[in-house]
């Protein structure tokens, strides 16, 4: 049984990029702990503000995001965060090497009704000379040099990875550590399950119409075989089944956007889902482009996803 401590001193060469992981996974498990006492710590419930993408912010939404900005911004390896919950990027008064993306809490309309919630990270190695600015951020996620989330589900899950494969850990609540329970996690290029949130389908491009009207035609129809649907309204708990059990995973564009991007972030959502698909032998893609290549425009700029299993990707994108 190896802890994190241990997997991050022999599988990951850089001493900064184990401190940056565990600053970020520490303050996760406090998060977790928080989670945990719900109602009885009087977190639950709205913060009556707006983020800047015109979202409702909860408390625990709040939380989150102050608990892992304080500590990365404390940490000496740490040269700027950028996060869901704040409208620029917030650098730090060190000179560290890195830059992190964050959805402090992906899915928080589940936490209302007791289920499942993730934080997401994405790193990357700053480029620019200080201080750090947005245009730092702007890199492909092909240059992420470790992503990953925490999934605060019945247990609490730590899947990341530094571009190595995908690696899973669990929390032993006892000791206060992450402990490695899976190493290399694969995805299936094959699946019969699906995940798309379907009371948008008349907004949908025809073609993706006609790709999920084929999925449920199932045997009847043109795939020959029947498909099963979940959703479980946060990316991070349906990325976390594909890397258990497979799957397609798609927030498409729709016509309620004129700008034809989805309802994921780039930055904090995508790329980092992305890199995890892609190290366990998936793929992502937007209705048209490989994620991890799209030079981002903005922190906060959206994109359609469409990830999983790599021959259910190019079935969809084919349509
Ligand atoms: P967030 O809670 O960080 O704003 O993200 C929620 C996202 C994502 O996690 C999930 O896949 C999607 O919103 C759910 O969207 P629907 O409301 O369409 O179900
Ligand atoms: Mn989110
Ligand atoms: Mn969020």
């Amino acid at each position: 049984m190896r802890s994190l401590s241990q997997f991050l001193a022999s599988d990951v060469s850089s001493a900064s990029l184990q401190e940056v992981l565990l600053v970020t996974t520490q303050t996760c498990i406090e998060i977790s702990s928080a989670l945990k006492k719900g109602s009885l710590a009087g977190i639950l419930g709205m913060a009556g503000n707006e983020n800047v993408q015109g979202e409702e912010q909860k408390k625990l939404d709040v939380i989150s995001n102050n608990m892992l900005k304080s500590a990365l911004l404390a940490s000496p390896t740490v040269r700027a965060i950028a996060s869901e919950e704040e409208d620029d990027i917030v650098p730090a008064s060190t000179d560290g090497e890195y830059l992190i993306a964050f959805d402090p809490l992906d899915g928080s309309s589940n936490i209302d009704i007791n289920s499942m919630v993730g934080t997401i990270f994405s790193i990357y190695h700053q480029v620019g000379s200080e201080p750090a600015t947005e245009a730092d951020f702007l890199q492909p996620g092909k240059n992420q040099v470790a992503a990953g989330y925490v999934l605060y589900g019945p247990s609490t899950m730590l899947v990341f990875s530094t571009g190595h494969g995908v690696h899973m850990f669990t929390l032993d609540v006892e000791q206060g550590e992450f402990i490695l329970t899976r190493e290399n996690v694969k995805v299936d290029t094959e699946t019969q399950e699906f995940a798309i949130n379907m009371s948008n389908q008349r907004f949908w491009s025809e073609a993706m119409q006609n790709y999920v009207n084929d999925l449920v035609a199932g045997k009847d129809g043109s795939r020959g075989k029947n498909f099963n649907m979940r959703w479980v309204a946060a990316m991070v708990g349906d990325v976390h089944r594909i890397l258990c059990r497979g799957g397609i995973f798609i927030y498409p564009w729709d016509s309620k956007d004129p700008n034809k991007a989805g309802k994921l972030r780039l930055m904090y959502e995508a790329n980092p889902m992305g890199m995890l698909l892609e190290q366990a032998g998936g793929k992502a893609f937007t209705h048209t482009d490989r994620i991890l290549d799209i030079q981002p425009d903005g922190i906060h700029q959206r994109v359609a996803v469409v990830l999983g299993a790599a021959n259910e990707v190019d079935k969809c994108l084919s349509y």
